[in-house]
């Protein structure tokens, strides 16, 4: 080829601010992925990730469904599909939140999603405007507010204890804040590890039909229960007014990115839409081999599993914490999820003693990144999925010793 009339122009460029939506351009990092360069340091402990424990992912199950969705299905697995998701995968999800969820759901209910994130950007871009507020707990899932600050979400905020969300405080911040809608992980919160309880449950339905607003049940963790007692699903209790998200990543794969919306069908059918103008469908062959996999009766049994080692995990978390730290410490004491959450005496900043623990090999997340406010300095976040027993137990003492230190 013959030279171009660009061959002799200038190939550099730099895309300055001016360039950019401000949504895109002011939006933070994740503090968890910034943390992910120190966690993942060579004999560095970490808490700090939300990861399910690698050990447990289904490898062998999922190659012998791999090979048997392409064989059976591989024409239809690899082509284009409906926006909604594949049929046979909604029906599963609606039986299943049938018993799980509430009443009267069929597959015209559901949504495939990439991911429960997915679900919280339809949410975003379905029902928020820019400056409107959202009513979520303080603290709250540090993605949910990402997801939502990109529609520049403003929050109205609910303190936590141990059963959850204070849902009586929550009235005042409704009329004082009008919000789009509230947000809440009912079951084993992400970050704090605690529980809506019964009572509250039933009055913050009350409080949704009182204000006609729209309650985001978000709960991946729903499943994994290893102490206590089952609350009844806020799905079950709410009908219409609640949305609820799923995923199947922390009882399948994380890395398969399959989640799901369950909600009223006029609530479904502008998901749909929003969700056919970001990426058409959720990935096709994913869908397939999850549904070929859960079809088989494969699920239940791996979340049984599942549940008997992570109780083990939280079990010598707690236990060990208890040993370790001073009493001057507090923790939530999760009876299900991947979390707990400590609170330090108020003096204490966790991003400094997070430096400290990294200078004795072990990471968890400082809690400011899910204050809805970015207050909260003296309080971080354990996950307790990702590492073993034996590690657990030693990056609770080095912990405990840089909190002796403190
Ligand atoms: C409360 C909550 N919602 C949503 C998500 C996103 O999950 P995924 O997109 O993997 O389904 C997470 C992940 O940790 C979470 O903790």
């Amino acid at each position: 080829m013959g030279k171009t009339e660009t061959s002799g122009m200038p190939k550099t460029f730099t895309f300055d601010k001016s360039y950019f939506s401000p949504a895109a351009y002011e939006l933070e990092s994740s503090v968890i992925r910034d943390i992910l360069k120190y966690s993942s340091q060579p004999g560095v402990i970490s808490f700090a990730g939300g990861l399910p424990a690698p050990e447990s992912f289904p490898i062998e199950e999922l190659k012998a469904v791999a090979d048997r969705v392409l064989v059976q299905y591989g024409t239809l697995a690899l082509q284009y599909g409906l926006s909604r998701g594949y049929g046979p995968l909604r029906e599963f999800l609606a039986d299943r939140a049938g018993i799980r969820g509430g009443e009267g759901i069929t597959a015209d209910n559901i949504i495939v999603t990439g991911g429960s994130q997915q679900g919280l950007d339809i949410v975003g871009r379905s029902f928020l405007e820019p400056g409107r507020y959202v009513l979520c707990c303080r603290p709250t899932y540090v993605g949910a507010l990402q997801a939502f600050n990109f529609y520049r979400a403003r929050y109205a905020t609910v303190e936590i204890d141990d059963e959850g969300m204070k849902v009586d405080e929550a009235e005042a911040q409704i009329k004082k804040y009008n919000p789009a809608f509230i947000y809440v992980v009912p079951n084993f919160q992400n970050p704090a590890g605690v529980t809506l309880s019964e009572p509250r449950r039933h009055k913050l339905i009350e409080l949704a039909y009182k204000y006609r607003l729209p309650i985001i049940d978000d709960n991946p963790y729903g499943e994994l229960r290893y102490s206590g007692t089952d609350q009844p699903s806020l799905k079950r209790l709410g009908g219409d007014i609640v949305i609820q998200l799923g995923t199947f990543s922390k009882i399948i794969s994380p890395g398969l990115r399959i989640g799901w919306t369950v909600a009223a069908k006029e609530v479904t059918d502008v998901f749909e839409r929003v969700k056919q103008s970001t990426d058409l469908h959720t990935n096709q062959f994913a869908q397939y081999l999850v549904h070929e996999y859960v079809a088989g009766g494969a699920l239940d049994p791996h979340i049984a599993t599942l549940i008997v080692n992570y109780r083990e995990q939280r079990d010598t978390m707690l236990a060990t914490m208890a040993e370790f730290f001073p009493d001057t410490v507090r923790w939530t004491r999760p009876e299900g999820g991947l979390f707990l959450w400590i609170v330090l005496p108020e003096q204490i900043k966790a991003k400094e003693l997070f430096f400290k623990a990294i200078e004795e090999k072990v990471a968890f997340v400082p809690g400011k990144a899910f204050d809805p406010l970015g207050i909260m300095e003296n309080t971080m976040r354990l996950n307790f999925s990702n590492a073993s027993c034996a590690m657990i137990r030693e990056g609770i003492k080095r912990l405990g010793r840089v909190f002796a230190d403190m």
